[in-house]
């Protein structure tokens, strides 16, 4: 289907954004990297993770994963060919800490990432870097991870250093990816490394983790020229499941903790007392100054977006007492993800509305299909295509309607290692076959390219 402005999809042009508007790619460390074991690498919690059977629906791993960590060339290649301006990606800890921290840094994890930058920008792409995705040093969780504050200050000796080697040549930091999932899924639903399934646990590693981004924003300050900081979050639009006044009180709690647990005290408003009341003994510990650590000002908000939530009232269910329910009759991905651009619009106008941040990045946002290789080697994910077409009209709207949102990044560049569930939920705008490692632009990576070369 090309652009050809039929009712069911009108014409959208890259000019219909401004000049500057950020166009990019995401990806992370651990789900493309591979090399595990190379040139000093040390050993992550996903490493370990991925180690116990039953953990990685397909029983894989990332130890090779695209081998972008030998492959990088060719996949900014395929970056800049798409016309993108920017490519966000991570920085592996263990690569520069093998043990997580240290007097010396691991010079060539630092190398590589310097090659990879200058790589970057040869092509035009503007780097956007996220210190931290999810791969924790092993040597850090031996000593109780993220749940330890000591893992707080490795953070920021880790920022430190990686500032001052890279600063140079990336402005655009973000210092964590969804601090939910690193909080949640890894030390409540144990569905993630390090796979704990501790409420409370998971709360304090929440805290933890906004500390160390507030504390670590003085030093990106100070270390790079004109420095812009954020940190992206998985935030979702939620819905009651019915009218009732028990299904709507169960959304606020539910919101409560899913979205406000990390929008208010980022803005200065602390944690929400509503939620805090419900939280009893699982409470985090909560140091002197430490919220206003983690409300110092950044210049942008990550926003990963994929799916609205449908909750309800359930007693009993946990501390929450709230479930999230199937959605009816709707569109879906593979993965069971609602498909609804809708709830990209009613998600950041909400954003806009109550926290009003300056710059709104959509730091992630993409979708996981069956893709089949047609005989002649063809990727035809009409699904997908279809699925990038309608939130980029999304996008549109949500410009128009004065909020301020100056980038979009897709997830992902490369089919990639998805987590628990491994190779098996492929979301690039590229094929990755893993048995050869070919790439192979699929027909909505081909669309994403058509649309911002000025093709359409
Ligand atoms: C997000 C993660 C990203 C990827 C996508 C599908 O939650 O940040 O690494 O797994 O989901």
């Amino acid at each position: 289907m090309k652009n050809t402005g039929t009712d069911e999809f009108p014409i959208l042009k890259r000019n219909d954004f401004a000049p500057d508007f950020r166009w990019g790619c995401s990806t992370s460390s651990y789900q493309i990297e591979g090399a595990v074991h190379q040139d000093g690498r040390g050993e992550s919690i996903w490493d370990r993770f991925c180690a116990t059977p039953g953990h990685i629906r397909d029983g894989s791993s990332g130890a090779v994963a695209c081998d972008h960590y030998h492959r990088w060339p060719e996949d900014l290649d395929i970056a800049r060919s798409l016309g993108t301006n920017a490519y966000r990606f991570s920085i592996a800890w263990p690569r520069i800490f093998a043990s997580g921290r240290g007097r010396v840094p691991n010079q060539k994890g630092l190398d590589f990432y310097s090659r990879l930058v200058d790589g970057m920008l040869e092509r035009g792409l503007e780097p956007w870097v996220t210190l931290y995705h999810w791969d924790l040093p092993q040597a850090l969780q031996d000593q109780g991870g993220w749940a330890n504050r000591d893992t707080v200050d490795a953070f920021v000796e880790y920022t430190d250093v990686v500032s001052r080697h890279l600063g140079d040549r990336i402005k655009n930091w973000i210092t964590h990816n969804e601090p939910w999932c690193t909080a949640f899924n890894g030390n409540f639903e144990g569905a993630h490394a390090p796979g704990l399934k501790s409420f409370k646990t998971a709360l304090q590693v929440c805290h933890n983790v906004l500390v160390s981004h507030g504390l670590a924003i003085p030093v990106l300050r100070r270390n790079v020229p004109a420095v812009r900081v954020g940190a992206a979050l998985s935030l979702h639009p939620l819905k009651p499941a019915s009218d009732s006044a028990q299904d709507v009180a169960a959304t606020v709690r539910h919101d409560g903790l899913r979205n406000r647990w990390f929008l208010d005290p980022l803005h200065g408003r602390g944690y929400p007392a509503d939620i805090w009341a419900i939280l009893g003994d699982n409470a985090p510990v909560v140091q002197a100054g430490d919220m206003q650590t983690i409300a110092t000002p950044t210049d942008f908000l990550g926003v990963n977006y994929y799916f609205p939530e449908i909750v309800a009232d359930a007693p009993g269910a946990g501390v929450m007492s709230t479930r999230v329910v199937e959605p009816g009759n709707v569109e879906r991905t593979a993965f069971g993800w609602e498909v609804s651009p809708r709830g990209m619009i009613t998600l950041l106008n909400r954003v806009a509305r109550d926290y009003r941040p300056t710059e709104i990045y959509l730091t992630e946002n993409g979708s996981t299909y069956h893709d089949v290789v047609t005989p002649d080697g063809n990727i035809e994910d009409l699904e997908r295509r279809r699925y990038l077409q309608r939130h980029l009209l999304a996008l549109r709207e949500i410009v128009a309607l004065g909020i301020p949102i100056k980038g979009y990044f897709a997830w992902s560049l490369l089919d990639n290692f998805e987590w628990a569930e491994g190779y098996l939920r492929r979301f690039g705008l590229t094929h990755v076959d893993f048995a050869t490692q070919q790439r192979r632009l699929k027909l909505s990576g081909q669309w994403y390219g058509e649309f911002l070369r000025g093709d359409l």
